[in-house]
């Protein structure tokens, strides 16, 4: 195998040298009843990206899918995302990368200082459950690792470029003890991503299906949806309905 595991995590690890989606799999165990397992690819060969697009995932990346049952309400789904944004921003960090979070879920390198980046990692978060509570919740988190930038969509970074390769058994090994901090101390979330954020103070253009809306982000709300200053007052805006955010 590409990625040799056997390593002390929270989580169980199912290793693939390669997976159609490793988010697919994932679901595939949560349906079967397992939780705390992480499900790692070398490569997806149909990786999948928010809002239905297409993730990019060759051999080299760190690909990997967390299944979870945790005892939350739907609404609380979102911090489980959050979390995981956190989680990756602070292990990029530990291997050099100037990493932020760009609200909701975007892994991103600032370029400059009017609110230009590059993307490093995303996070695909699916679940199922009723209205009041969540069944499984599988997080699906994809980082551009070693990897050159140039074989990666516009617009997008790794952290070879940005820093050097790393050892993905122990980038994964971190991840999962991040992501396990946060999930078992939900209340940390919120203020762990204000630290990290990149979004809040500036002025943004969110589209969602109810419409545009243009102001200064202000603050993420304890539930994960950003608040947005317009003119004609402020504005929640929860995860599930930003199609897209960019500063302006
Ligand atoms: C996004 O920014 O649109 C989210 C990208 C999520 C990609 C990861 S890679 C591991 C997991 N498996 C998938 O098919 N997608 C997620």
């Amino acid at each position: 195998p590409a990625i040799e595991f056997g390593l002390e995590a929270p989580f169980s690890i199912e290793y693939h040298d390669s997976l159609g989606s490793t988010n697919d799999r994932a679901r595939e165990l949560a349906t079967d009843g397992e939780t705390d397992v992480a499900v790692v690819a070398d490569e997806q060969t149909g990786g999948r990206g928010r809002l239905e697009r297409e993730w990019s995932a060759p051999a080299g990346g760190v690909w990997v899918s967390l299944v979870t049952r945790p005892t939350i309400t739907p609404a609380e789904a979102p911090l489980y995302t959050l979390a995981a944004s956190v989680a990756t921003a602070t292990v990029a960090r530990e291997a050099g990368v100037d990493a932020r979070i760009k609200w909701p879920n975007d892994v991103v390198v600032p370029v400059g200082d009017d609110g230009a980046y590059r993307k490093l990692a995303g996070i695909l978060t699916e679940m199922e459950g009723q209205t009041d509570r969540v069944d499984w919740l599988v997080a699906g988190i994809g980082v551009n690792a070693n990897l050159d930038s140039d074989g990666l969509p516009e617009g997008a970074t790794s952290v070879r470029d940005e820093a050097d390769d790393v050892d993905r058994r122990r980038f994964v090994q971190r991840l999962l003890e991040e992501f396990d901090r946060y999930r078992t101390d939900l209340d940390s979330v919120v203020p762990a991503w204000r630290e990290l954020a990149l979004t809040i103070g500036q002025r943004v253009r969110v589209d969602r299906p109810a419409g545009e809306i243009v102001g200064e982000a202000v603050d993420v709300t304890e539930s994960g949806a950003l608040v947005v200053e317009t003119d004609d007052g402020r504005v929640t805006v929860s995860a599930g309905d930003c199609e897209h955010l960019r500063p302006v």
